[in-house]
């Protein structure tokens, strides 16, 4: 589910029917001059800064004790079509700079044609900064982090952290623009949140897409199952893109080549020939350097070759890529560790749920990234709420692939069944969310948020639309989908 690399976060792109400032919600927006927080020189005049202070705990009347201040940017063209939040997912990067890019258009992914057409804005919450003895280690590490964010913040903001407040804070913005309605793009963890949005607050949503969906109420179990699923067909699709790749070292071995590959690596690791890079490290790299987010297939054929044949086992160096990675990792904490009632908190549980998990994990891979959340979030002092599922029969575009690691296929399957209004669109091929691949599935979505057009039903090879009422076939065999660029893969 954490979309790694860079993590994204929850963010809002707004637009509007009416002109903005027509009306005023419980909280007045303070707008203020851009060029005290945005590093460039040349500001277009779409650019918008501002500040909204709401109550950090909505239970209570907002306060001296209880209040924060959310710090957003928009992009608002002369005359907006409505309001989009926009959410990247992460959770909890560094958002407004999303805005700054596309207000001055150097963002190198190029946004969905609609965005340009409405204000965006967007918003941040965050704070600045295998055996039992591994286990109590993570829980100390998220121990420890918890409590110097929560010394480096205004007291409480840490607590209040979840999805449940974040979509009362993105309501309060919403109401202090004076918009009624409010149309999402929502990627990977932003799901989350629109679809408990979309349930909390019906009369306030518009066109709502839900791009790569962390469904609700799914639990922690079944998520990861499914997750090791993904990563060992992802394999597959490494082995498929070899097969057609004349650049790869292990296409002349055919079908197969890239899992034995990966298995004599293993083997070779624990036997210490692989420069003291461990059967752990090699796993871990494999997964979060060449097969997450968006997988790098030719990359990946060619560093097992190189680590196997050369002796180079740099690119699975974890002990290189754990001071990038690490930072990011917790940064995800205050939020995800807040969404779920985690019951458990014992070396036994997470032992429990590694058995699972073997039971479908075909190639051996072991390593799965959201497992490490389990022991940190057992070690996070704050409480979580209940995961529970929502429900809302609003119509809703809903969009998927394939081979998506980071949000299984399953998952996004999973929140249909509690959005029974939604058109669903599967993407054949890889990656994490849709809206950056070019290619048909990004049109249909930019046609949904421009004129509120849902597809019809199409059973193709590039995607396969499945209207209200009609349930997904099973995920499609790896070798069946084309490979390359089509499938949204890094050339
Ligand atoms: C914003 O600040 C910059 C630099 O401090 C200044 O040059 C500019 O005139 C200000 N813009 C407005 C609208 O006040
Ligand atoms: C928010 O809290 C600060 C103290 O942390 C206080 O100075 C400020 O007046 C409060 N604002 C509101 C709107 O309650
Ligand atoms: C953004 O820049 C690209 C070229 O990099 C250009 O084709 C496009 O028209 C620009 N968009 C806007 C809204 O200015
Ligand atoms: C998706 O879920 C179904 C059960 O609902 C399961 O049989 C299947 O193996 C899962 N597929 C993947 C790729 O996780
Ligand atoms: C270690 O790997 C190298 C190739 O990188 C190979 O030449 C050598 O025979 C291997 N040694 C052992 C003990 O497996
Ligand atoms: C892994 O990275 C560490 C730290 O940067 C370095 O000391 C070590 O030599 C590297 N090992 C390999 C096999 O690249
Ligand atoms: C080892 O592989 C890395 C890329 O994974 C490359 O940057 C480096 O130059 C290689 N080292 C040698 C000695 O070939
Ligand atoms: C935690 O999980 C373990 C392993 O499944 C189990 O033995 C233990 O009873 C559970 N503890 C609690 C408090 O539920
Ligand atoms: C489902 O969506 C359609 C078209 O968007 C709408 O006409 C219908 O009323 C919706 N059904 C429910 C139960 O909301
Ligand atoms: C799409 O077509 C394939 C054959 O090309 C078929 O196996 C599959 O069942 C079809 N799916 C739907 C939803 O019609
Ligand atoms: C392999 O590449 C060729 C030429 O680029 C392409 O036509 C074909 O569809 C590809 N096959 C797969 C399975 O992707």
């Amino acid at each position: 589910m954490i979309s790694s690399l860079p993590l994204c976060a929850i963010s809002f792109i707004l637009v509007s029917t009416t002109v903005f400032g027509a009306e005023c919600g419980s909280y007045t927006i303070q707008w203020i001059n851009c060029s005290t927080v945005v590093p460039y020189e040349l500001l277009p005049s779409t650019l918008h800064c501002g500040q909204l202070t709401v109550p950090m705990n909505y239970e209570e009347p907002i306060g001296d004790m209880n209040n924060v201040t959310l710090h957003f940017a928009m992009y608002r063209p002369q005359n907006p079509k409505g309001l989009i939040n926009f959410n990247p997912g992460g959770p909890n990067g560094e958002v407004p700079s999303n805005i700054w890019e596309l207000a001055l258009n150097t963002s190198t992914a190029e946004p969905l044609l609609p965005l340009i057409e409405y204000d965006i804005l967007g918003e941040s919450t965050f704070c600045s900064p295998t055996t039992e003895g591994e286990f109590q280690l993570l829980q100390e590490a998220a121990n420890q982090y918890a409590t110097s964010c929560n010394d480096q913040s205004k007291p409480g903001l840490i607590e209040t952290m979840s999805t449940n407040v974040n979509i009362q804070d993105w309501n309060s913005v919403r109401q202090a623009l004076g918009y009624d309605e409010m149309n999402f793009l929502a990627e990977s963890y932003g799901t989350f949140g629109a679809a408990r949005y979309a349930a909390k607050y019906p009369q306030h949503i518009g066109r709502m897409v839900l791009d790569a969906v962390l469904a609700t109420g799914l639990p922690n179990v079944k998520l990861l199952e499914w997750e090791v699923e993904s990563v060992n067909n992802l394999l597959l699709r490494s082995d498929a893109y070899c097969l057609n790749d004349t650049a790869c070292p292990y296409r002349k071995e055919g079908k197969g080549s890239i899992v034995k590959a990966y298995q004599e690596a293993v083997a070779m690791a624990d036997g210490g020939n692989s420069s003291g890079v461990s059967s752990s490290d090699f796993r871990a790299m494999a997964y979060l350097n060449f097969l997450d987010t968006r997988p790098k297939f030719p990359a990946l054929n060619q560093a097992l070759y190189d680590a196997i044949h050369q002796g180079n086992w740099s690119a699975f160096n974890y002990t290189a890529y754990a001071p990038y990675y690490t930072p990011q990792l917790m940064a995800v904490l205050p939020t995800v560790c807040l969404d779920q009632d985690l019951q458990n908190h014992t070396f036994a549980y997470f032992e429990s749920i590694q058995a699972d998990l073997n039971a479908v994990d075909r190639f051996d891979m072991k390593y799965v990234q959201d497992l490490t959340l389990v022991p940190l979030c057992a070690g996070w002092p704050f409480k979580g709420q209940p995961n529970r599922k929502v429900y809302s029969e609003a119509a809703m575009l809903l969009v998927t692939a394939d081979f998506d690691l980071n949000t299984p296929a399953n998952s996004t399957f999973y929140e249909r069944l509690q959005l029974p209004n939604t058109t669903l669109v599967v993407r054949h091929g890889d990656d994490h969310v849709s809206d950056v691949e070019p290619g048909p599935v990004r049109n249909i979505e930019s046609e949904y948020l421009a004129s509120g057009v849902l597809p019809s039903a199409t059973n193709g090879t590039l995607y396969t639309v499945y209207p209200p009422g009609c349930k997904p076939g099973p995920i499609l065999n790896p070798y069946d989908v084309p490979v390359g660029t089509v499938a949204g893969d890094i050339e």
